[in-house]
């Protein structure tokens, strides 16, 4: 797996299991990452890990300090302690480099509702510094689900699950090396979850690490390599999506939460 990976840029670090090395690439890192606000402590000395093509789900209750992860690996807040890295970037210093490899996906994804979803993908990845002839845009739109005929209707009458197509569009374009979650599929259909989960399953094959926030821990247990629980700013427990099922990772979730 790491021979057909760019190596160059990527910082790893070398573990040894039954005699045979095996590389981890750290592409998101949190290191006792640490955020407050005034008396509140939103992150609580956080240590993580996504590596390419895993699928990160963070689940846990409101409050408990997912959104304010994911805006600390995007650098819109700063830690009070500890580091987020991306790439083997400290966000904190490199925020430029970082959002390079970075793209996000909030809970709405903000487009311009006057403007086509082409000319959306357009105007977000011209910001990146790209320029894709419409051709490659179109191509970017279809691989990301968007139906024909959509990419030249105004996003002002796209539903939820299209908006999100756009936003993976847009990391497509990027060729972004990380994607960030922030509730993603609250507000979906089921068939828009389904769709957007064999998206993010996509993207992971072409090794992206995914950093998930959700509170659908069906959809968590079907899409995550892993799933992290947080509670009060601290991750409880984490747990290999194939080790349980479903029943499982529900009992065990609701256990944490008494
Ligand atoms: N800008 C802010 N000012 C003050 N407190 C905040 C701010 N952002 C988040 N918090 C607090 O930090 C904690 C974690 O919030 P958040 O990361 O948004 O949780 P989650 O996304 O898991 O619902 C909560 O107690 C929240 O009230
Ligand atoms: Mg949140």
């Amino acid at each position: 797996m790491s021979d057909k990976l760019p190596l160059v840029r990527l910082s790893f670090a070398t573990f040894v299991t039954e005699g045979s090395p095996t590389r981890l690439f750290r592409m998101l890192e949190a290191s006792k990452l640490t955020k407050r606000y005034n008396a509140v402590i939103a992150l609580d000395a956080l240590d993580l890990l996504v590596e390419p093509g895993q699928i990160y789900c963070l689940l846990g209750p409101n409050g408990a300090g997912k959104t304010t992860t994911i805006n600390l690996f995007l650098g819109f807040i700063r830690p009070d302690g500890g580091t987020a890295r991306v790439n083997g970037q400290d966000v904190a210093s490199h925020s430029v480099e970082t959002k390079k490899d970075l793209a996000y996906i909030p809970e709405q994804v903000n487009l311009y509702r006057s403007l086509t979803g082409l000319e959306n993908l357009e105007f977000f990845t011209g910001l990146a510094g790209h320029d894709y002839p419409r051709d490659k845009l179109l191509e970017f739109l279809l691989a990301a689900g968007l139906p024909g005929g959509a990419a030249d209707q105004r996003v002002g009458a796209y539903s939820k699950g299209m908006r999100q197509k756009v936003g993976i569009a847009i990391a497509l374009a990027k060729n972004a090396k990380a994607l960030l979650l922030d509730e993603p599929t609250s507000g979906l259909d089921p068939l828009a979850s389904y769709e957007f989960s064999q998206l993010l399953r996509q993207l992971a094959k072409e090794k992206v690490a995914i950093l998930m926030t959700t509170h659908d821990l069906f959809r968590a247990k079907e899409v995550g390599s892993v799933i992290g629980i947080m509670r009060r700013g601290t991750l409880v427990t984490t747990m290999s999506t194939e080790q349980f099922s479903h029943t499982d990772m529900e009992k065990i979730y609701l256990e944490y939460m008494k």
